[in-house]
């Protein structure tokens, strides 16, 4: 009864949203039976099912061994059923179905992380999108909720046995063995299912919803990690309060279980109560874990707990409107650490992620809309797109509506949909109903693909005191959406007062047809202007303050008009902007960097006291990356590489000894608030790096100085990579030294690789040297990633040496774990743009990859890559 076709091809069919149709069978409940052995596992499952519609019965399975299968307690032959690599037909199935189904699985080979896997000692599964069909046959779909009931037994070497819900019993078999039975009560996709095994230490703490519930709450990890879960913890009952007091959602079961594993795909998972984490998003010690770090570790904490109610609570229809769940959540994750640090510096680098990442995707051969029309394979689409770009069309329907209406739209969409599967027009039309205002045109936004242009044109009247502003939009032609139309852009602006810095207030005759409320204006046409009256001198507008929507803003300001902004504008994230777009402009544009540069130095000296953290920020230049993905064509990276370094040198000159004193006399120990802390921090890493441009002689000693001194891993880190991309005297000895302090930390070893991989100096060499050391390890995504990101942060590497190692480590996991593969193949997507020769390499590289690869992960990419 085995599968017989050959496993390793796959039918790499296209799935289409048009093509939906409900399911034709719903589960009532289901009854899983896990037995645990070192070579095997058996998975019982009793499906209690009920026909909605006229079809066949289907169950989706993949690598599953069927041991047997019985209908209403009939055992079924072969002729009664259809069963292929995909899914197990059956055929006449009647209305009401008991269907009971044994099969063999090997969490124990499972390498790509996906369904019930080994991970070293624990056992965990990855079920989100379709993992669940590779533990037991089932109709794995999003709109399929049903009541689980878990009984997972094993080896009492693992004492931890845990599934979602409810521990309803625990017991023996025999001497060897223990089980425990798990009901999680409320009804939920099976993507959202999960189970541990295993033998971990546990974190507990406790938290009372507005409700009245007392909660228990678990984080299990290792023993010598337990002392690294404590603001995880705190992060936890933090993120309950702020949904209770920001959307109203109290928790809804007695216990919330979060669980860390070191071998991970992504982040972390939201699987009902029982949420699963990357070690690397929960645990978090000053002395292990880098402050940018420690805020992401907060971040998804929240993140996966906001999905309880987006998400769990509401899911998804089908996998197309995955950016309901991820889009909302992410908007609500980001709001909630506003709350945690400096807004204007959380909004700074979101939007720096969202340019960095998202606008080159949607740029290049893998853009698709926020809700795609179509895919071969989902986990192809947890992309920028997805989330970041979901999240932004999030944010601008709440500033268009405001913090009230907002949540009576919010309000409304829980009250309609709690318990369903929905899709992205239901959240739209709950939002309309429950604010009162028609939002049916942002869903424009979540079905077209490419990064609108907003070109913005100011003229002022001096005569009639008028200031007017000429708005157009544009998408860039593509040839699958051949009728794409204008989107709703929020613009939120501001206009200054040149001479005295003060605002003008936002006067204009046509409110009653262009809307200006709070400082925003619904820009909803392909052309449209707008006229303030009452301005008595020519005004600095700021435009897309807090960047309102996701777009590029073409206005003509001045070198002049920026550096005012930098010096001026109210809003830090305005602020920031104005700084990277004269710094783009200074890189990009060849323009001079004096204006840049008398701003940062009129404005820094007051803003590195009073606000380190964004003073730190101002100091961003555009990273290679980034601005490599700013050009379209005859891409060199290695003059972007010579323009960056010069920019830098010359900040580091002309501020002479301004980094020498901010690095002495600053302190993050003298700060109360952590994120002050952070930003003195991040302020005195920039100084070290600055001093070792100046060739500042005792540079090294300061570094190697802080490297020893500080038990805080940003200042080890921070002195340890200057040591290192300066080829310091003391570079080996504080490396060796790193390896020894954290050998047996896995994420700080990870910095290791990391810092060594991101050197410019880099080499084919040094990357060999790291792939090939004894604690290089293929089978754990984030050690891959540490030198795979490292490298990275050089596009002058990439684009050399980088080709054949991405090319080759796609080939490898292509069979091993092809949802890592895929992914990291997608950072060669911007080939197309390079100058030749190098080009047509990098395309034939590509194209030998083509006939050596399998999956439907990688395959689909690779084409999608090549398609331009
Ligand atoms: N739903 C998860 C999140 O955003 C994403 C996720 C976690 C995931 N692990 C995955 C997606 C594995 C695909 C594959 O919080
Ligand atoms: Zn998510």
């Amino acid at each position: 009864m085995n599968i017989a076709a050959n496993p390793m091809v796959e039918t790499n069919q296209t799935v289409y949203l048009k093509d939906y149709q409900k399911p034709s069978f719903l589960v009532d409940s289901i009854h899983l039976d896990i037995q645990l052995h070192h070579d095997h596992t058996n998975v019982n499952a009793t499906l209690v099912m009920k026909r909605q519609t006229a079809g066949e019965l289907v169950l989706l399975g993949r690598d599953l061994e069927l041991k047997s299968i019985t209908l209403n307690g009939r055992q079924l032959n072969d002729t009664e059923y259809t069963l292929d690599t995909e899914q197990l037909l059956i055929n006449n199935a009647p209305d009401d179905v008991i269907i009971e189904t044994q099969v063999v699985i090997h969490p124990e080979n499972n390498t790509m992380l996906e369904g019930l896997y080994q991970a070293g000692d624990l056992f965990v599964t990855q079920n989100e999108p379709e993992g669940f069909r590779k533990i037991t046959f089932y109709p794995d779909r999003p709109d399929v909720l049903s009541v689980f009931t878990t009984r997972v037994e094993a080896d009492k070497k693992y004492p931890v046995l845990l599934a979602n819900g409810n521990l309803l019993e625990t017991g023996e078999v025999g001497n060897d063995r223990h089980y425990a039975i798990w009901q999680d009560p409320t009804k939920k996709p099976s993507y959202l299912f999960a189970c541990v095994i295993g033998d971990l230490a546990v974190l507990k703490d406790r938290y009372t919803t507005f409700e009245g519930r007392d909660v228990s709450m678990e984080i299990y990890a290792l023993e010598k990690d337990l002392s690294k879960c404590s603001i995880a913890m705190e992060a936890l009952k933090h993120s309950m309060r702020w949904d209770e007091e920001h959307y109203g959602r109290p928790y809804d079961l007695d216990n919330y279980m979060i669980v860390a594993v070191s071998q991970f795909n992504m982040g972390a998972m939201e699987n009902k109560g029982l949420n699963i984490f990357n070690t690397s998003c929960v645990l978090a010690d000053e002395e292990y874990t880098t402050d940018a770090a420690i805020m992401r570790v907060q971040s998804v904490i929240a993140h996966e707990y906001f999905h309880n109610w987006t998400g769990n609570r509401i899911t998804c229809r089908d996998w197309f409107q995955l950016c309901l769940k991820e889009g909302l959540t992410v908007f609500r994750d980001q709001s909630f650490s506003e709350d945690l640090q400096s807004a204007a510096v959380q909004r700074i680098d979101d939007v720096a992620t969202l340019k960095a990442y998202q606008f080159p995707e949607d740029s290049g051969p893998l853009s698709h809309p926020p809700r795609p029309d179509h895919f071969v394979e989902i986990n192809n689409f947890y992309t920028a797109t997805v989330y970041e770009k979901g999240a932004e069309i999030n944010r601008m329907m709440f500033t268009l509506l405001g913090r009230e209406k907002f949540r009576q739209g919010t309000d409304e969409y829980f009250r309609r949909h709690d318990g369903q599967a929905v899709t992205v027009e239901d959240w739209v039309a709950a939002l309309t109903a429950g604010s009162g205002v028609d939002l049916s045109s942002f869903l424009t936004w979540y079905n077209q693909p490419g990064t609108p242009q907003l070109e913005a044109q100011g003229s002022y009247d001096a005569a009639n005191q008028t200031y007017r502003l000429d708005f157009r939009q544009s998408l860039k032609a593509h040839p699958r959406y051949p009728d794409l139309k204008a989107v709703p852009i929020p613009v939120a602006l501001a206009l200054f007062n040149a001479e005295t810095g003060e605002q003008f207030s936002l006067v204009s005759d046509a409110l009653t047809e262009n809307q200006v409320r709070d400082g925003v204006y619904l820009f909803d046409q392909n052309q449209a202007n707008i006229e303030f009256s009452g301005i008595s001198s020519k005004p600095v507008a700021s435009l897309l303050r807090n960047f309102s929507a996701p777009v590029n803003l073409i206005f003509n300001y001045s070198d002049e008009e920026l550096a005012f902004l930098l010096q001026y504008e109210t809003n830090g994230f305005n602020q920031w902007q104005a700084a990277q777009t004269l710094l783009e402009r200074i890189l990009l544009q060849d323009h001079p960097a004096e204006a840049y540069i008398q701003a940062i130095k009129n404005t820094l000296p007051e803003l590195v006291s009073q606000d380190p953290l964004l003073a730190s920020r101002l100091f961003d230049v555009p990273s290679e990356g980034y601005l490599g993905s700013r050009i379209d064509s005859n891409y060199e990276p290695e003059i972007i590489q010579e323009k960056r370094n010069a920019v830098l040198d010359k900040l580091a000159r002309e501020l002479g000894d301004f980094w020498q004193e901010l690095y002495l006399n600053s302190d993050p120990d003298t700060q109360h608030e952590f994120s002050q802390a952070m930003g003195v921090r991040a302020l005195r890493n920039i100084a070290l790096t600055m001093l070792a441009r100046q060739g500042n002689t005792q540079t090294f000693d300061y570094a190697y100085t802080l490297y020893q001194q500080t038990a805080n891993m940003s200042e080890r880190l921070g002195a340890l990579r200057v040591l290192v991309w300066n080829d310091a005297p003391q570079a080996s000895d504080a490396l060796a030294d790193f390896y020894q302090r954290f050998k047996h930390e896995a994420l700080a070893l990870d910095q290791w690789f990391m810092i060594q991989a991101s050197n410019p100096a880099a080499t084919a060499e040094t990357i060999r040297y790291l792939t090939s050391h004894a604690d290089y390890d293929l089978s754990t995504p984030n050690r891959i990633r540490s030198v795979s990101g490292g490298l990275n942060v050089n596009p002058v590497n990439t684009w050399s040496f980088g080709i054949e190692y991405f090319t080759e480590l796609a080939k490898y996991l292509d069979d091993k774990n092809p949802i890592v593969g895929s992914r990291l193949l997608q950072v060669l997507s911007r080939w197309y743009t390079l100058s030749e020769p190098r080009r047509t390499e990098v395309k034939q590289a590509l194209e030998a990859l083509k006939p050596q690869v399998k999956s439907r992960n990688v395959s689909e990419t690779l084409n999608s890559m090549l398609s331009i």
